[in-house]
């Protein structure tokens, strides 16, 4: 009979180790968990570099016992700051390969911010403001230099169409039950999320150009539609196929229950016509940017591109928005993405204008439903 191995023990490559309020802190950004833990666990951590057997752990921690270094490898192991070599990879694990370069810097703040938990009442996070404000006032959105010479500037003729444009985008909060033309979706996304032309670079590939500019053009988002009151177009969920101004149907049907699970406290968007939610596809810029400042290109990516469909919603006449309060986690799972090669960023929507107002802002008082 074949004698079985005892499993080894290796500390995770996702670990950050800090001092927070409580102490010693580690987190395993991968798995997304934290742990305070003491000067053994730090030295135990060390040690495990590599693969190693617990008799390499009692040979070089000899002060321990046996039975308080196997209860520390357990909870490590539990608390996944250490693998053990019986334990087959995550499948989320294993996508980290592609992060390799971005971690821990851009890793560790990506995976330790989703899904973070929203107040859902505005009422008191409005209180809890108010409340603030009279012992820490809120810091002023302008700056001005008061003794510097000062140089008066012209202002823009406003009457023609772009600054007009420009002038009426704002954040709609507020919608008619209207439902909007398959058409005018069709309008949004060729002008927004579309490949305009392709540039080939002999030797490399070919490159994508939008709209919105893209850090070394590698254009890392992809853009779903959440199909609701769209005429001509069954509710469902969609992936835009931007090389081919398509949409490609990934699950029928769409409800403002699925708003409600995707934009969590935000009830003001369930009456939206449609929704896009914009995944980044990391691989693209980690291929050629290999350094973490690079995440910072796909947030402002995530940037460019929401403002160019806010202008060309606004243009439409549709009643735009943008929100990155999202259930990540959700989300992913619907979209069918395991979130780490192909994470949610970022989404924008839009609803139908309610009839004689230019602009629908928070609905008064707090729409609670
Ligand atoms: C990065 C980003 C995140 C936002 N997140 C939310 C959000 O979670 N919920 C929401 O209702 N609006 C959200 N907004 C919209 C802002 O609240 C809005 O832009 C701001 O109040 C200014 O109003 P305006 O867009 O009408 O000029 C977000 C906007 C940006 C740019």
């Amino acid at each position: 009979m074949r004698r079985l191995r005892r499993p080894r023990f290796r500390r995770s490559p996702f670990l950050i180790c800090y001092w927070g309020e409580e102490g010693l802190v580690f987190e395993n950004y991968a798995a997304r968990t934290r742990t305070s833990a003491g000067p053994l666990a730090c030295a135990i951590l060390d040690f495990a570099n590599r693969w190693r057997s617990p008799r390499e752990f009692f040979q070089n921690f000899p002060d321990y016992s046996a039975a308080s270094l196997r209860n520390a490898l357990d909870q490590l192991t539990r608390r996944s700051l250490l693998w053990r070599s019986d334990r087959k990879e995550t499948p989320v694990e294993k996508a980290m390969e592609t992060w390799k370069d971005w971690n821990p810097a851009a890793g560790f703040f990506h995976f330790t911010t989703k899904d973070v938990e929203y107040e859902h009442d505005p009422d008191i996070v409005n209180r809890e403001l108010r409340k603030q404000a009279k012992t820490w006032p809120m810091p002023s959105p302008v700056k001005r230099y008061p003794r510097a010479r000062q140089i008066l500037l012209a202002a823009p003729k406003n009457e023609s169409e772009f600054p007009r444009v420009l002038l009426a985008r704002h954040t709609w909060r507020q919608f008619s039950r209207g439902r909007v033309a398959v058409r005018t979706l069709g309008e949004l996304l060729w002008l927004a999320g579309r490949v305009q032309r392709w540039v080939s670079v002999p030797g490399i590939g070919r490159f994508a150009l939008k709209t919105s500019p893209s850090g070394g053009a590698l254009h890392p988002l992809e853009i779903y539609v959440l199909s609701l009151r769209i005429k001509g177009l069954s509710p469902g969920m969609y992936h835009y196929a931007a090389d081919r101004h398509r949409l490609e149907l990934l699950k029928r049907g769409a409800t403002r229950h699925d708003i409600a699970r995707y934009v969590p406290g935000q009830p003001w968007y369930q009456d939206a016509a449609a929704l896009f939610l914009f995944t980044a596809r990391f691989p693209r810029p980690q291929w050629k940017y290999r350094f973490s400042r690079s995440y910072r290109a796909v947030l402002l990516d995530a940037g460019h591109l929401g403002q160019t469909f806010l202008l060309a919603g606004t243009w439409l006449g549709l009643a735009p928005f943008c929100t990155m309060a999202l259930a990540d986690t959700k989300l992913e799972s619907d979209l069918g993405v395991d979130g780490v090669t192909e994470s949610v960023i970022f989404a924008v929507g839009f609803g139908t204008r309610p009839p004689g107002v230019d602009w629908a802002p928070h609905p008064k008082p707090a729409h609670k439903r």
